[in-house]
């Protein structure tokens, strides 16, 4: 089918992003026309990617937004972030909350159809992290859009370019000794990037997934302390040494040091690192006919 008419063109945000790039090359390998929000100084992350439109605009400017997305049939929203910049006006609130408010109203008034929306693992209205409880107000705003809408929730993503097994794999290579915070026994169940862009796009065109929650995780649920195993069996380690950090440190040095750039972690994060991020991910391997990657073989893919 050729998937090229304005029908079958998708309004991609935070496709400048880690997930975003993974999540055009699906779109493209489906058949879709392309349509990304580009930020200004970002348009050099899309670079190499050929037959993809990229328009000017930022989710917190809503007069960007309606004739970017208009002559899309599909509206699939990626803007996140993990960590603010309040200097800047940059809060989980602001892009979360109003970001997704501005995107779901400029898509109702270009008449777009379909609306699929990135949230994540842990989203809940009484979540312990500002992350996950603004995440859940903007999914109660597309909840109650009127478009017909899918929800992911991913668990931690993974793949080349990423912000978190990354980092991990820096330390292991780097440092003789790695840090763990706390006991390091809360476990999560990453998920290949490729993995989470396919489900995007297949669920374009799967009535099955319109009006559903997504939760969304590989085949295995692992704490820190052996992912960490696992990332330094993917790099040749024979072994990782580790030193618990308490929790409490964490604590007062997040507090102290979040706004510096370099640091490693905020307030935020270590909220949610101190909460399992796991589901069953059956329904998500059935629904969009994907074949669950150990995570050992998905470490040793991204990082051997
Ligand atoms: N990575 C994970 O493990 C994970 C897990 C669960 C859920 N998620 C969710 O998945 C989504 C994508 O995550 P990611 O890892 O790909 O993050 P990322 O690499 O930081 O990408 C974020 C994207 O959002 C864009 N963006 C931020 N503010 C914007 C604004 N005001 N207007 C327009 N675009 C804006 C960024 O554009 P620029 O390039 O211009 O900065 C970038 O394209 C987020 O919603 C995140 O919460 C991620």
């Amino acid at each position: 089918m050729d998937k090229q008419t304005p029908a079958h063109r998708v309004f991609v945000t935070g496709a400048t992003g880690f997930v975003g790039r993974s999540v055009i090359h699906a779109l493209r390998t489906e058949g879709y026309g392309v349509r990304c929000l580009v930020r200004r100084g970002s348009e050099a992350d899309l670079r190499g990617f050929g037959a993809i439109e990229r328009v000017e605009g930022n989710v917190l400017v809503p007069g960007t937004l309606e004739a970017a997305i208009t002559g899309c049939d599909t509206a699939l929203h990626l803007v996140g972030i993990i960590r603010e910049q309040p200097s800047r006006g940059v809060t989980f609130e602001r892009v979360h909350v109003d970001g997704t408010a501005n995107v779901l109203a400029a898509a109702t008034a270009a008449g777009v159809r379909r609306f699929l929306h990135m949230s994540a693992l842990g989203t809940r209205a009484a979540a312990r992290s500002r992350y996950h409880r603004t995440k859940w107000t903007a999914e109660e705003a597309v909840r109650s859009s009127g478009l017909a809408w899918t929800i992911f929730r991913p668990s931690v993503i993974y793949g080349r370019g990423d912000g978190f097994v990354s980092m991990l794999a820096g330390m292991v290579s780097r440092l003789p000794v790695v840090p763990v915070i706390g006991d390091g026994r809360q476990r999560l169940q990453p998920v290949p990037v490729e993995q989470v862009a396919e489900a995007f796009a297949r669920a374009v065109e799967l009535p099955a997934t319109v009006k559903q929650v997504v939760e969304v995780a590989g085949p295995d649920a692992v704490t820190m302390v052996e992912l960490l195993d696992m990332i330094g069996a993917a790099l040749g380690r024979r072994r990782v040494l580790k030193a618990h950090v308490p929790l409490g440190l964490m604590r007062v040095m997040a507090r102290l040091f979040h706004r510096v750039p370099s640091f490693p972690i905020t307030p935020d994060q270590l909220l949610m690192l101190g909460e399992e991020n796991t589901c069953d991910a059956r329904p998500f391997f059935s629904t969009f006919g994907v074949t669950p990657v150990p995570l050992r073989a998905g470490l040793e893919r991204m990082l051997g």
